[in-house]
């Protein structure tokens, strides 16, 4: 085609996009003209379905609500036939027969479960995250689900907040790559019913939580949120996403749910957001705790603010008309939040058709099929993250015997994960069935518990919370490992199955101490005593401190909570039959005391000298290395890949000129595999600090045993932007250090200059 009927071609679909919003307009008008204040009001208020529980309070006679026209939606509710039901009220028995918007926190699959985000990240394989989406949406929709609250965006540099493992690490970069694929994967243009709504969360910095509390205060610079925290959400916003949450958190001293510079200046004025804004669960009363005043006043602080839905809280419901006749809000505001929710319903197509989701034959055929479970324990072994094999322990033998030991080895309910709320978790498989099943009849597995997960039964209950117990064995402690070092005894290799349960992570699953919990440390010594070769399958929703596993455990394979399929998948990874490719997003420190620890951060004035750990008067402590245990980026593979010199098209370049960096990439090993080649720049000089590296592209890439690759990235004047001291998104002339490598840490590097 040629450019001016591109041009032309564009022009339509411009005009067709003004006609298709003008028609929603009108037809909103239309309704809104129709609506009493009451019946506004009515539709910014979502209450929780009470099916399954997420929060601790609770809204009560929804029914009757529903036919007053008092709820916009409801969440949490499952079951198609119940949708339907509820749907059936609002549209045949409320006034206005305005249709219910019905959420759902799925966040890493309905049914079929895929690994927690965190281990998601860590594929860095976005076609397969987008997948992931695709197939979460695809189940959701076919029981009656609209609108999903995710992608959870948080940057998380804190391992001890539990809710890390609903985020994708560490990085700006990488997460905002995530959250596009996520928006994309779940929404699509939402003309078919298996396009839902998406809900970026928890908007903003959530993840910065002060000592890695659930729910703590943040505060940060403008600058570092801006560079460091707020690109991954604004991502999500320019890929379209229909919805935001407001996060528990305050920021400069004001809750996110009452933050006008973040619900109204940042992202509406400064990013153009066009959806609608939804509180988190009773985000909008908790600020009565926060200290800002009593319902009324906090109800009328998130409106004026550009909050637009009241999830649980009923601040709305029950203060905005009197804050209106009192002039403490004007019928502009509530009839904007209003217009917006109206807007998503129409978007969704629940105007045209309430029952769009309600297809009972989906909802027979589309959840938990064969091939959504195929994809997922496809994903989920490329979630897996090989952080050490000494002697190349790994892949198991299908042959001999395999002593399958560990309070994770034979259970099913760890498995998903936290936030698995439509899982039904006695259909996912347990590593001990996973390891049957792929070795097939040529291995002998023999299992023993080894011991609990935690010595303090109380602190084992509250970690196993939502009903997934571990199953405590009241035998003491020594009896339990002495069972499994019998069981050994005879193995060819010990494959000890342990780490935290799902619920170990998640929300208000802060923690501590971060390492392995003692009773399990114990039985990993008496297991490596036997003098077997030892590979620890480590189960974890956050990265943890396990410097001594490895210094002490020949191998490591960090399994995250992989899912409904990650019983098999874990498999597929132990025998081979899937080369692990996963990369970590986040750095794994030493010990807890070094937190936070993360790649990308400032050089000081006061840095350590190469080859140092630690000198006096420098950035550094006493008693231990600034090094992480394994660096973000890392992850090893059943093959070997080795990087050739960083190769660039020029080193010294102006204005809008683009750079080549170009390395060989060889796999030197016996085995296929996947490797993740990561580009990092650092600037050397800016008008204010600027990190010590940051990551600026990456590509997974295939090579056969043997094979050797060019691998190339085209680096543009975009790439070097950041907000300055006044926030504004810009280059600056200067040197450049352009870094190729296969973790953050070992990289090839060369310098270019490139000036205005
Ligand atoms: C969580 C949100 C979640 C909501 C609804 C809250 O407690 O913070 O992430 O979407 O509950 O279940």
């Amino acid at each position: 085609m040629k450019k001016v009927q591109v041009l032309i071609a564009l022009l339509f679909v411009v005009i067709a996009l003004h006609a298709q919003d003008a028609k929603m307009n009108a037809f909103i008008t239309n309704l809104m003209n129709k609506m009493t204040l009451d019946e506004k009001i009515g539709q910014l208020n979502l209450p929780g379905s009470g099916d399954i529980v997420t929060g601790q309070a609770s809204n009560s006679d929804i029914g009757k609500k529903i036919k007053d026209g008092a709820v916009g939606g409801l969440f949490n509710i499952k079951t198609v036939a119940k949708i339907r039901a509820v749907q059936k009220v609002a549209v045949e028995e409320s006034r206005l027969k305005i249709p219910l918007i019905f959420g759902m926190d799925v966040i890493h699959g309905y049914e079929t479960v895929f690994p927690i985000p965190l281990g998601l990240s860590c594929s860095w394989d976005m076609k397969e995250i987008e997948t992931s989406a695709r197939v979460a949406a695809t189940e959701a929709s076919a029981d009656g689900i609209c609108w999903t609250f995710s992608p959870m965006v948080d940057i998380c540099r804190d391992p001890r907040w539990g809710r890390i493992a609903e985020g994708n690490g560490e990085d700006a970069y990488l997460g905002s790559q995530i959250a596009k694929a996520m928006v994309k994967g779940y929404q699509g243009d939402y003309s078919k019913n298996t396009n839902i709504m998406a809900c970026v969360k928890h908007y903003a910095l959530y993840g910065a939580a002060e000592a890695g509390r659930d729910y703590n205060t943040t505060d940060m610079s403008r600058v570092r949120m801006y560079n460091e925290y707020l690109p991954p959400y604004k991502a999500a916003v320019d890929a379209g996403v229909g919805s935001v949450m407001a996060s528990f958190n305050e920021v400069d001293g004001v809750p996110a749910t009452a933050n006008k510079f973040l619900m109204t200046d940042v992202l509406r004025k400064q990013w153009g957001f066009k959806g609608f804004t939804v509180t988190d669960y009773t985000g909008i009363p908790e600020m009565i705790e926060h200290g800002l005043g009593d319902l009324q006043t906090v109800s009328a602080l998130a409106l004026k603010a550009g909050i637009d839905m009241d999830m649980v809280g009923e601040g709305f419901l029950t203060t905005l008309k009197k804050s209106l006749k009192e002039g403490k809000v004007t019928q502009a505001e509530i009839d904007n939040a209003c217009r917006l929710i109206l807007e998503a319903k129409y978007k969704l197509g629940l105007f045209d058709n309430p029952y769009k989701y309600c297809d009972e034959k989906r909802a027979a055929t589309e959840i938990f099929t064969d091939a959504n479970r195929k994809t997922a324990r496809e994903i989920a072994a490329d979630c897996f993250v090989l952080l050490k094999n000494q002697n190349n322990i790994l892949p198991l033998k299908k042959s001999g015997t395999i002593a399958l030991v560990g309070p994770l080895a034979d259970n099913k309910e760890n498995m998903p994960g936290t936030w698995s709320v439509a899982a039904d978790f006695s259909k996912a498989t347990s590593l001990l069935e996973g390891l049957k099943s792929v070795a097939g009849a040529t291995a002998k597995i023999v299992y023993a518990k080894g011991s609990n997960l935690d010595y303090d039964a109380a602190y084992e209950e509250r970690a196993g919370m939502f009903g997934k117990s571990l199953g405590r064995d009241s035998r003491p402690a020594a009896d339990i490992i002495q069972e499994a070092v019998n069981i050994s005894k005879d193995a060819d290799v010990i494959v000890a199955a342990l780490g935290e349960s799902a619920e170990m992570t998640g929300e208000s699953s802060s923690r501590s101490d971060i390492e392995m919990p003692q009773a399990q440390k114990d039985l990993l010594q008496a297991l490596l005593k036997t003098g077997k070769p030892v590979v620890l399958v480590l189960f974890t929703g956050r990265p943890l401190a396990i410097k001594w596993e490895n210094d002490n455990v020949p191998s490591i394979l960090n399994v995250w909570f992989g899912g409904s399929e990650a019983g098999p998948a874990i498999a597929d990874v132990l025998f081979g039959d899937v080369n692990p490719s996963g990369k970590l997003s986040t750095t794994w420190p030493q010990n807890v005391g070094q937190i936070p620890l993360y790649y990308n951060h400032k050089n000081t004035g006061r840095p350590l000298p190469d080859g140092k750990w630690f000198q006096k008067f420098r950035s550094n402590y006493l008693d231990v290395s600034n090094d992480p245990v394994y660096p973000f980026g890392y992850g090893l593979s059943y093959t070997n890949f080795s990087y050739g010199d960083l190769k660039l098209s020029s080193t010294s370049l102006k204005g809008n000129q683009q750079l080549t960096a170009t390395v060989t990439l060889t796999n030197n090993g016996s085995k296929d595999g996947k490797e993740v080649v990561q580009l990092y720049i650092r600037d050397l000089v800016g008008s204010i600090t600027r990190p010590v590296k940051e990551l600026k592209g990456f590509q997974k890439v295939f090579l056969k045993a043997g094979e050797s690759k060019e691998v190339s990235f085209t680096i543009t004047t975009n790439d070097l932007k950041f907000y300055n001291g006044d926030l504004k998104y810009d280059w600056e002339a200067g040197d450049f250090v352009i870094m190729v490598g296969g973790n953050s840490r070992d990289v090839k590097s060369a310098k270019v200059n490139w000036v205005k």
